[in-house]
C-alpha cells in the first residue's frame, strides 16, 4: 500500500490497463451513514438505548439484517426472527423517508466528475453496492445514468468481504476481474475486491485500510491525475 502522491508515475501504472471501474455507494459518492446512523439510532432508542457514533462505525458496509444484529447486540436485546424482520422493516421505512430527500447537492466532492472522466477515457463504470436502496439514491443524485451496471443489495447473497457483488459487477461490464478497479471506503470492501483479484483503491484513512493498494481522502483526489 501507498499514498497517494508520492509518485504520479507509480499512481498512473497502478491504473494500467483498467477497464472497468467499480464503486461502492455509501461512502464513496455519497454520505448516507448519517441517515442510517440517524436511523438505527431511532430505532435504539425506541428499544431503550442509545448507539455512539463510534458503534456506528461498524455498520459500515454490512447489510441490514447484519447491521440489526450489531445493532440488537448493543442493547442486549433478544428477539425471535419475526420481530427482527419487523424492526429491519421500521428501519428501513425510516431511512426510505430520509434518503427521498436526497440530491445532487449531497454527491461527495469530485465524484461524479471522477465518473464522467472515466466514462470519457472509455472505462466502464459499476455499482457495487450491499444496500437494497442503492438504485433511488443514485437516480435522486442524477447519476443513474453515468453507470453501465448496478449491482446492489438485490441481487447479492453474500455480504462484503465475500467479492460476489463485485465478481457481478464485473461480469455485467464484461470485463476480467484483473482489469478492474474497485473504489471502497470499508475494509470489508477492499477484501472483498482483493478476493476477487482486483485492484483496490481505499477511500479514507490508510490506517483503517491497510489491504488497499492505494488509499486517498475522497475520488477529488484523483481528478488531478
Ligand atoms: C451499505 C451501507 C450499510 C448498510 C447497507 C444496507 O453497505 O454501508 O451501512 O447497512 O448498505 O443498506 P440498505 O439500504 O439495504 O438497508
Ligand atoms: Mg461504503
Amino acid at each position: 500500500m501507498s499514498a497517494l502522491g508520492e509518485s504520479l508515475s507509480e499512481v498512473d501504472w497502478f491504473f494500467d490497463g483498467m477497464q472497468a471501474g467499480l464503486f461502492d455507494l455509501d461512502g464513496v459518492i455519497v454520505d448516507t451513514a448519517k441517515y442510517h446512523y440517524r436511523a438505527w439510532r431511532e430505532l435504539a432508542n425506541g428499544l431503550g438505548f442509545d448507539v455512539t457514533e463510534a458503534q456506528n462505525e461498524r455498520l459500515k458496509g454490512i447489510s441490514r439484517m447484519e447491521s440489526l444484529e450489531v445493532i440488537l447486540g448493543i442493547g442486549g436485546v433478544a428477539i425471535g426472527a419475526a420481530e427482527k424482520d419487523r424492526l429491519a422493516t421500521v428501519k428501513n421505512a425510516r431511512y426510505v423517508e430520509m434518503v427521498q430527500q436526497i440530491d445532487p447537492s449531497e454527491i461527495l466532492p469530485g465524484a461524479k466528475e471522477y465518473l464522467l472522466a472515466l466514462r470519457a477515457r472509455g472505462v466502464k463504470v459499476g455499482l457495487g453496492s450491499a444496500s437494497k436502496n442503492a438504485d433511488i439514491i443514485l437516480r435522486n443524485l442524477g447519476i443513474r445514468p453515468l453507470f453501465d451496471a448496478v449491482i446492489d443489495g438485490n441481487q447479492v447473497s453474500r455480504s462484503k468481504p465475500d467479492p460476489e457483488v463485485f465478481l457481478l459487477g464485473a461480469r455485467a461490464l464484461g470485463v476480467a476481474p484483473a482489469a478492474c478497479v474497485v473504489y471502497e471506503d470499508a475494509a470489508a470492501g477492499v477484501e472483498a475486491a482483493k478476493a476477487g483479484g482486483m485492484r483496490a483503491v481505499g477511500i479514507g484513512r490508510a490506517e483503517n485500510l491497510p489491504n488497499a493498494d492505494i488509499v486517498v481522502p475522497g475520488l477529488y483526489a484523483l481528478l488531478a491525475r
